[in-house]
């Protein structure tokens, strides 16, 4: 199976995830990287699918996904809450979190990435936006500081089961 837009068992499973554990978010090839999404939007925006994935400029996944423009979400299909807090508080930049986590993975499909290699949903998407905290017009105030999100905004290209 491949290469097919987002079922409504898919998307249910990833809002599941988000809404409950988290989300892993799977990003790089030579310099893998995994790391959780709390908060992001799945729905459509410009005519197309998205998902909108928040990354603070300091995590090491923001250098790949910039460099890469792709990110892979990863929605377990079983319990992976230890692994997940584990994730939360550890940074690819001084770990390999893959091998630390005991994550088997393999290669991505369509992007430049690794993905969880069994009992999972599978979200490829390529960035077609990207929306730095600057050019976000606060209309409330404290919304945006220094240390806010820039949005990936993805388009999933493959999405599969394993
Ligand atoms: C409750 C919670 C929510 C988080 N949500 C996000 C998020 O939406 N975006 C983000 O960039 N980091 C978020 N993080 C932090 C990353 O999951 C964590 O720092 C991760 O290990 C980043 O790894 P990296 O530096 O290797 O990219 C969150 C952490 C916690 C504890």
């Amino acid at each position: 199976m491949g290469g097919r837009i987002l079922s409504d068992s898919d998307r249910a499973a990833v809002l599941t995830n988000l809404f409950g554990a988290g989300l892993f978010v799977t990003c790089g090839r030579k310099n893998p990287n995994v790391m959780v999404a709390h908060t992001s939007t799945v729905g459509k925006l410009w005519g197309r699918d998205v998902f909108i994935l928040p990354i603070k400029s300091s995590k090491y996944s923001y250098q790949i996904v910039s460099e890469t423009k792709s990110f892979a979400l990863n929605a377990p299909l079983r319990d992976m809450r230890d692994e997940i807090s584990r994730c939360d508080v550890t940074s690819g930049f001084t770990h390999n979190k893959i091998e630390e986590l005991g994550l088997h993975v393999k290669r991505a499909r369509a992007i430049d990435s690794y993905v969880l290699g069994k009992n999972a949903v599978i979200v490829e998407c390529k960035t077609i936006a990207v929306v730095p905290p600057e050019s976000v017009r606060a209309e409330i105030d404290g919304l945006i500081t220094d240390r806010s999100h820039t949005l990936f905004i993805g388009e999933p290209i493959e999405c599969y089961r394993v």
